[in-house]
């Protein structure tokens, strides 16, 4: 009867990962779970750690990624280039006002994006532009002041949305014209301007079937004379389109120009101050 043969490097190998994956089974590790997180099943957690930044080199198994309460200020480029299998994101809670454009693009599996509580003043809002699978997106209690029209302009899924909280002064009309499936949409607690620019908006909240929660806290805050009316019962303002008069002397349709020639433009604007 022949012993068995030595184990060969590469089988003692095979052995040792046989033996260290029943082991972690055992005593429940997760292999590349980082010392300061938990890991279990797709959820990778390392909330509430005291993190300054978004720890690297994590393994890119996860769907769900957890860094709520922490102390992280910002995010960069690189956070979350391995990480496009993500379908959740919990960033709430942190410290965050820097945002490097790009950090979220390559996220296009991301269904729920959480950036509540932070300091967010500015948000790179072209990175969502492959994001088609988005269907929750928290920002609200930051400090964003405005809001591009085309902020959402792909979000085709998006469900829920939260902005309320923020420092935003007008949303343009026909910026939530893309979410065609969209049902709740947070923004009270905003400082509203309510001027001929918002006018659209006391229309929408009656005409929308989208859930528009706490109307009794979409208020103006200014002028100074609606200053705590609610938008939905802003006054029709009278709000005409200013036009532009020009006109030149001497009329420079008739007349050839030559160098050292003198020329009075006028300008005329019609409208009404303040309201546009
Ligand atoms: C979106 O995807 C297109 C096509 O793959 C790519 O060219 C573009 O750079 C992407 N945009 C962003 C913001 O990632």
């Amino acid at each position: 009867m022949r012993s068995p043969a030595p184990l060969k490097g590469a089988e003692m190998g095979v052995v040792w990962l046989l033996w260290l994956a029943s082991w972690s089974a055992v005593i429940g590790i997760v292999p590349g779970c980082p010392e300061q997180c938990n890991c279990k099943d797709n959820l990778l957690d390392c909330a509430n750690k005291q993190l300054l930044e978004v720890p690297k080199g994590l393994p890119s198994t996860f769907k769900t990624f957890s860094l709520s309460a922490n102390k992280i200020t910002s995010i960069k480029f690189k956070d979350f280039v391995d990480h496009a299998q993500l379908t959740s994101l919990w960033l709430a809670h942190n410290q965050i006002s820097d945002i490097e454009r790009g950090t979220f693009a390559p996220l296009v599996q991301l269904r729920n994006l959480d950036l509540s509580n932070n300091k967010i003043i500015t948000f790179p809002w072209g990175d969502f532009t492959n994001l088609t699978s988005l269907q929750m997106l928290k920002i609200n209690n930051n400090e964003m002041v405005s809001l591009p029209k085309d902020a959402f302009a792909n979000l085709k899924d998006l469900r829920s949305l939260r902005i309320n909280n923020n420092r935003l002064a007008t949303i343009q009309e026909g910026t939530f014209d893309p979410l065609v499936l969209l049902s709740h949409l947070h923004m009270y607690h905003n400082p509203f301007t309510c001027s001929c620019k918002l006018e659209w908006m006391r229309d929408w909240i009656a005409e929308t079937q989208i859930a528009v929660p706490e109307t009794d806290s979409i208020t103006c805050e200014a002028p100074e004379l609606l200053r705590g009316a609610l938008v939905a019962k802003m006054p029709k303002l009278e709000c005409k389109a200013p036009t532009v008069g020009l006109s030149s002397q001497p009329n420079i349709e008739n007349t050839e120009i030559y160098a050292g020639f003198m020329l009075t433009w006028s300008v005329r604007l019609k409208g009404t101050p303040g309201q546009t």
